[in-house]
């Protein structure tokens, strides 16, 4: 068959194999030439590691200087008579090939990470096949459900303001339409619900569970994502239901970090620019933001993928530093330092006054932002053949 994307709103609906492999090779390619991880991990667990910061954090660490085996959760998908499958499904095989044919362990568990028996499966395997110890633990999970771990019942996060509705601009991937969305307030449940979710309770968890089956190795740390951006974007992000989680996150990332510190470890936040995902185009009046700060920063020679933010932060902030990791007053790893940068920020202004459902497509970039979002899954590509049939008995052997 010959496979076609299909999207539908900001969901893609289908996902290109070959094209993601090529992704991969495209991120293995940056990183081994770019400034290499000094004094990384070696042994690494990474949650959420199919897709966005978590596979760019993956390819980071085993090609980017560090060699480090790595064993990635995440939930995707595989081929079916419903369908082709996920992207993360195929990013999770042809990375495991890869760091295989380098001589490293990519080991993939795909299932639902917040489960107790996921957190079995990982540390069996982790005693019984990954030498026994972790010297990084990478959580970057994005989801909009959690069951609750005593009841079984789903918390489900929403992404909504705290005080007054906003009323902004939203990209439609599927028809190239900005639609006026308006964002209604939480209740004081779904903002409880958001930070089950999204905040930093099942990261604390799983550390204290690998903690208990003492397979954290001394020295050990580890690193969870966040998101703050300028003013502009706080009524709806980091003054909203979302900026709540990530205050919760951070608070867990100072407890684990005073945790940590027994086995001379140490816990982190790293706080992240504003990238296309398959999580983040779900972020409604967001994208006007996103594409005036793409046009900006790659006028100005400033502009990083996920792949691009994650070599910084492993090779110039968690591991490298002579002394110790530089972080703000807030103890929190920011590089989403040039995207703040004062002179982006009134340029990214400036731009987004411009910005209008009729001209949004030229004067902001929405072909970089597009062109991300195809590529996630595989699409629009360069060096991929997408006319060339692909066949789905090939698909159904490849393993996890
Ligand atoms: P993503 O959607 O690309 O990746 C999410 C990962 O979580 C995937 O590997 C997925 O399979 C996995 N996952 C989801 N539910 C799961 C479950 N129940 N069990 C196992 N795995 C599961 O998301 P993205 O954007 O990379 O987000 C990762 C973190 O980075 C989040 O904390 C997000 O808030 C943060 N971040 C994202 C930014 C952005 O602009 N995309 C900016 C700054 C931070
Ligand atoms: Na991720």
């Amino acid at each position: 068959m010959i496979i076609e994307p299909v999207v539908k709103g900001v969901v893609a609906r289908s996902a290109h194999p070959y094209g993601c492999q090529q992704a991969i090779r495209n991120q293995i390619n940056y990183v081994s030439s770019a400034e290499p991880i000094v004094g990384g991990p070696k042994k690494v667990l990474i949650l959420g590691a199919s897709s966005g910061f978590g596979l760019a954090s993956r390819i980071s660490l085993a090609f980017g200087g560090s060699n480090a085996d790595t064993v990635g959760v995440s939930f995707e998908r595989g081929p079916s008579e419903k369908g082709i499958g996920t992207a993360g499904w195929y990013n999770n095989i042809f990375f495991r090939e890869e760091a295989e044919n380098n001589g490293l362990i990519g080991k993939n568990f795909v299932g639902d990470a917040f489960s107790v028996q996921m957190r079995q499966q990982v540390i069996d395997y982790i005693k019984a096949e990954f030498g026994g110890k972790l010297d990084l633990v990478v959580y970057s999970l994005a989801t909009g459900v959690r069951p609750d771990p005593e009841t079984g019942e789903l918390w489900r996060s929403s992404i909504k303001t705290i005080g007054e509705p906003v009323t902004g601009p939203t990209i439609n991937i599927e028809t190239d339409t900005m639609e006026l969305m308006t964002i209604e307030t939480a209740t004081e449940e779904e903002i409880e619900a958001t930070k089950k979710v999204m905040g930093g309770e099942d990261w604390a968890s799983w550390i204290d569970i690998l903690s208990e089956a003492g397979v954290l190795a001394e020295g050990c740390k580890t690193v969870a994502y966040s998101y703050i951006g300028p003013e502009a974007t706080h009524p709806i992000y980091h003054r909203g239901t979302l900026g709540r989680a990530k205050t919760h996150l951070h608070a867990t990332g100072d407890q684990l970090n005073d945790k940590m510190a027994q086995i001379g470890g140490e816990a982190y936040v790293s706080v992240c620019k504003a990238l296309v995902t398959k999580a983040s185009v779900f972020i409604p009046a967001f994208s006007p933001y996103i594409l005036a700060l793409f046009k900006v920063m790659k006028e100005k020679g400033l502009h990083e993928g996920c792949i691009e933010q994650m070599q910084r932060l492993f090779s110039q902030r968690l591991y490298g530093q002579e002394k110790c990791v530089p972080v703000d007053r807030q103890r929190l790893i920011r590089v989403d330092d040039w995207e703040l940068d004062e002179d982006v920020q009134q340029q990214v202004s400036q731009l987004m006054a411009q910005i209008t459902p009729e001209n949004f497509t030229t004067v902001g970039d929405y072909q970089r932002y597009k062109t991300d979002f195809m590529q996630l899954n595989g699409f629009w590509l360069e060096g991929v053949d997408y006319k060339a049939r692909v066949n789905m008995e090939t698909l159904k052997q490849l393993a996890p």
